[in-house]
Parts: C-alpha cells; sequence; structure tokens
C-alpha cells in the first residue's frame, strides 16, 4: 500500500550522468550514467530486482534495490518494457560475472513505455513452444531475441567486411536498378509487374548491368535484392535474397575462381579479426573453422563419377521434369549420367560428405543460362559445357553461382537466337560485344546462404531481416 506512493525524483545533488548506450558503458566505469532500454530479463526478490536492459548495442546487467526497487513501477515491471535508468556503473565484484564486467546499481529510474503482463505477456505471445507459422507471422517479435539479433548483427558486419575486402581489390560498388526490362537466369522465375502499362520485372540478378560498368568504372560489385518466384520451399530459397554479385574484366575463369575463393577468405578473416564479431561467430557457431585454401575444384564431368561412385542417386523424371513413382509411391531412382542438373539434395549429401568447400565447374551448356561462354568442345564428348562454378558449402550447399560471359558479338547474337530471346531488348547488353568487348566474368554470392553458413543455421530464413518465401510477404 505504502510503496505505490514512493514518488521517486532524481538527486541533483549527485554527479551529472551522462547518456550512453550500453556498447559504450567501459568508458563510463565508476560514474554516474544514464541508459535507455527495454527490459531484457527480470528477476523480482523481496529487497531486490535484477534486470538484463537491452538497447540494441549490447545487455547491461542492473541491480535495483532500496527506495528505487519499491515503487509501483518496481513492483509490475514487465519484460519488454522500455525504461531510463540513471545509477553508478560498478565493476562486478570478483569472482561474479556480467555482460561487459560491470553493472548498474540505479539510484534513479524511470518507466518509458510499459509492456503488458498477464495473458499479453511477451513470452507468452512467444516461447519456444511458438510453432514455426506463428513465429513467422511474430517475426518482428522474434528479432529481440538474442539468437535472432545476433545473426543480424553478423549480417551487418560481413556485409562491411565484403565492402572493406573490395576496397583492397580496386573493385568498386554500384547500385543497379530492380526494376528492369530484360531477365538473366530464365523467364520461369520471374516476378512480373505493370509497369505504367509496360511489362516489367522485379530483377533476378544485376549481373547484365554490373557488365555494361566494366568499361567506366572497372571491376564493379553490388549488394541488392534478387527476386525468384521460385516454388520452393526449401531450406535455402528466398523469393527475395541479397545478392552480393561482382564482375571482372580482362580475366580467365581461373582468375574468377580464385577471386572468388580470395573474396570469402579476405572476408572471413576479418570478421574473426574484430573482437565483436569472431564473439558473434562463437556465439552462434562455436566450432566454426576458416576454410583452408585453396578450395577443392571438382568438374562437373568428374562430379557426376563421384555421385555414382558414391551410390548418391537422382529420382527419374518424366519429360515434364516431374518425378517418376514406382507402384507404392516411392520415386524411382536412377544414376547420375553426364547432362544431368545435379539437384539440391545430391548436392548436399555430396557437400557433407566432402565437408569442406568445394567448386563444381564446367557445367553443361543446356543446363545453363544464355550468357555463359562455352568451353573449347572435346572430340570425345558430344556435349558443349561452359566456363561456369558454383562454390558449395557443407551444410548449405551451392552459395555462389559464377561464369566467363560470352565475349564475342557473332556468338551472343547466336545465343539469343538459340534460346529463342528476342535480342531487342537486350540491345544495351549486346553493346558491350560492339564497342570493345573483353574477355569477363563474375559471380553471385547468395548473402543469406553465407550467412547460414557462417551462423550455422538451419535455414536461409534465419539469415534474412523479413525472409519472403511463398505465401510469407508478412511482416
Ligand atoms: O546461380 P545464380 O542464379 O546466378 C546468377 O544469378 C548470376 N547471374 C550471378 C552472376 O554471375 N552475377 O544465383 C547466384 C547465387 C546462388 O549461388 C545462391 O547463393 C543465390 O544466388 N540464390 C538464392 N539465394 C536464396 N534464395 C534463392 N531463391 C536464390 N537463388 C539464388
Amino acid at each position: 500500500e505504502e510503496s505505490k506512493n514512493i514518488v521517486l525524483a532524481e538527486d541533483s545533488s549527485l554527479p551529472k550522468a551522462n547518456k550512453a548506450k550500453i556498447s559504450q558503458l567501459a568508458e563510463h566505469r565508476s560514474k554516474r550514467v544514464r541508459v535507455f532500454g527495454w527490459v531484457h530479463r527480470l528477476r523480482q526478490q523481496k529487497d531486490i530486482t535484477f534486470v538484463t536492459l537491452r538497447d540494441g548495442t549490447g545487455y547491461l546487467q542492473v541491480v535495483l534495490s532500496g527506495r528505487v526497487n519499491q515503487t509501483f513501477h518496481a513492483l509490475t515491471l514487465t519484460l519488454e518494457s522500455t525504461v531510463e535508468l540513471v545509477g553508478m556503473l560498478q565493476v562486478v565484484p570478483e569472482g561474479k560475472t556480467a555482460p561487459g564486467g560491470h553493472e548498474l546499481i540505479v539510484d534513479y529510474w524511470q518507466l518509458v513505455g510499459g509492456a503488458p503482463g498477464a495473458e499479453d505477456a511477451f513470452t507468452n505471445r512467444l516461447n519456444e513452444k511458438t510453432n514455426p507459422s506463428i513465429q513467422a507471422d511474430l517475426r518482428h517479435l522474434v528479432l529481440r531475441g538474442e539468437t535472432a539479433s545476433a545473426v543480424l548483427r553478423l549480417r551487418a558486419a560481413l556485409l562491411a567486411a565484403f565492402r572493406q575486402t573490395f576496397v583492397k581489390h580496386s573493385t568498386l560498388e554500384v547500385t543497379p536498378p530492380c526494376l528492369v526490362q530484360t531477365m538473366v537466369e530464365g523467364g520461369a522465375t520471374l516476378f512480373k509487374l505493370d509497369y505504367y502499362g509496360q511489362p516489367a520485372f522485379l530483377t533476378q540478378s544485376s549481373q547484365l548491368y554490373l557488365e555494361t560498368c566494366l568499361p567506366s568504372l572497372g571491376d564493379v560489385y553490388c549488394v541488392q535484392e534478387s527476386f525468384r518466384a521460385e516454388n520452393s520451399h526449401t531450406r535455402r530459397h528466398l523469393s527475395e535474397y541479397t545478392h552480393l554479385e561482382v564482375e571482372l574484366g580482362f580475366i580467365n575463369f581461373d582468375d574468377l575462381m580464385s577471386n572468388i575463393e580470395a573474396v570469402i577468405c579476405e572476408s572471413v578473416d576479418i570478421l574473426l579479426a574484430d573482437p565483436t564479431s569472431a564473439a558473434l561467430i562463437k556465439q552462434l557457431n562455436p566450432k566454426f573453422q576458416p576454410p583452408a585454401r585453396p578450395f577443392l575444384r571438382l568438374s562437373y564431368v568428374d562430379a557426376i563419377a563421384w555421385l555414382n561412385e558414391h551410390g548418391i542417386k537422382r529420382p527419374e523424371e518424366d519429360k515434364e521434369g516431374n518425378p517418376i513413382k514406382d507402384e507404392n509411391g516411392k520415386d524411382i531412382m536412377v544414376e547420375h549420367a553426364v547432362g544431368d542438373d545435379i539437384a539440391e539434395a545430391a548436392e548436399r549429401q555430396m557437400t557433407d560428405i566432402i565437408g569442406k568447400p568445394v567448386f563444381l565447374y564446367g557445367f553443361p551448356a543446356e543446363l545453363k543460362a544464355f550468357y555463359m561462354q562455352r568451353m573449347p568442345r572435346k572430340e570425345v564428348s558430344d556435349t558443349l559445357f561452359t566456363e561456369s562454378c558454383d562454390l558449395l558449402m557443407p551444410n548449405v550447399g551451392e552459395i555462389v553461382g559464377g561464369s566467363m560471359r560470352i565475349s564475342d558479338y557473332d556468338e551472343m547474337i547466336a545465343a539469343y537466337e538459340r534460346e529463342g530471346m528476342d535480342p531487342t531488348a537486350y540491345y544495351w547488353y549486346t553493346d558491350q560485344r560492339k564497342y570493345g568487348t573483353c574477355e569477363h566474368g563474375g559471380y553471385g554470392l547468395g548473402v543469406e546462404r553465407l550467412l547460414a553458413w557462417l551462423a550455422d543455421r538451419y535455414t536461409v530464413r534465419e539469415c534474412s531481416l523479413y525472409p519472403r518465401w511463398p505465401e510469407r510477404a508478412t511482416p
């Protein structure tokens, strides 16, 4: 009864409290500070309340005792409420641990925005038992959790590390458009839209635009959203994903694979050298080891043989590409042959057995996009192979797809024709071959997939801020 009447006032005779973010508190030790944040954890005892405060930059242990623990708001405090806290920042006593090694002994505080208790309490809406579909609806609340926020923080560090690496490689960042009128990776996965009465698409890849930058800007990269209308409900497919794409001029196929390897390894080294991002990796993926260089390179033809040697089969398909079932309704499994696509399941088994990054290279032209440079035709084979490569990582599978591009004008025209594409819309792309062509190539890296590998996440859905997949564009 009495406690409800306690009204706190800030004691103006105490030293001034500077406002600080939790991550900056080390420099405020043994001083009064003012911090703002959310009640992340709460432990209320008779005479003392322990709060773990979260402000997005870190976590802080907070102690409320005496008068500050006896107010109405102290007695009714709930998880996820926002508070303003003022007090002395003390190093934790010997033998005790706390985030940052210090704790805040509060002498004044106030509630900024309360969160509901009882039925509508945060932990009633979201807890370990919440089913995945509800969790997806509550992504905005999931993000407040320690794991989800650590993944996003690592994601930011990863993008920063990539940018640092590209500066070192004299590769310039550009920002190509998302609204386009050309396809890159086949018409089947295009999101179509009405563009002031004209047909247009959401981009599948910024590659063609990057190629046009080579003559003016040299080697370029972008971090841009790509969109794929793929009806794939898998662990590694999103309808919108962050695509890191790179294009390099005057290189050969070997240079291309070396660049992919260098960019990934150097960026990982930057992350491991930084204490904050190294701690995030340790939290999320304690067993992580940076990959050894050089990465294994396995030709497509050798990979087909490898799959057969290891008894990894593929479902037999009819002409439409649907699996053929036996009388029990099970897929009929057959050996792989040169010319077959290596499907996700087989690819995953292969990477998991190999257990380290592996480049698969030299895919048959029929399986690949129109723009890919051909390898010289082998006398022994009818199959035409391309200077293309996928980088596969354990647990995830393909994280990078790249290739050398057709550099010859006539060959490019022939490629449009072969694919039944109208070259008119591609005039700007064709012009690259007309006004001073060069041997060039590039690649696209799925940022969520790389992060799934780095942070050991089960699915790319955990690696996107607000992931989109078929039937999911909310929140
Ligand atoms: O292999 P893809 O389709 O290659 C291209 O788009 C090239 N034009 C890139 C280039 O050469 N500039 O896609 C490249 C990468 C894949 O290896 C994968 O990591 C990622 O993009 N990716 C996806 N990630 C999440 N969800 C999807 N639906 C993805 N589709 C591709």
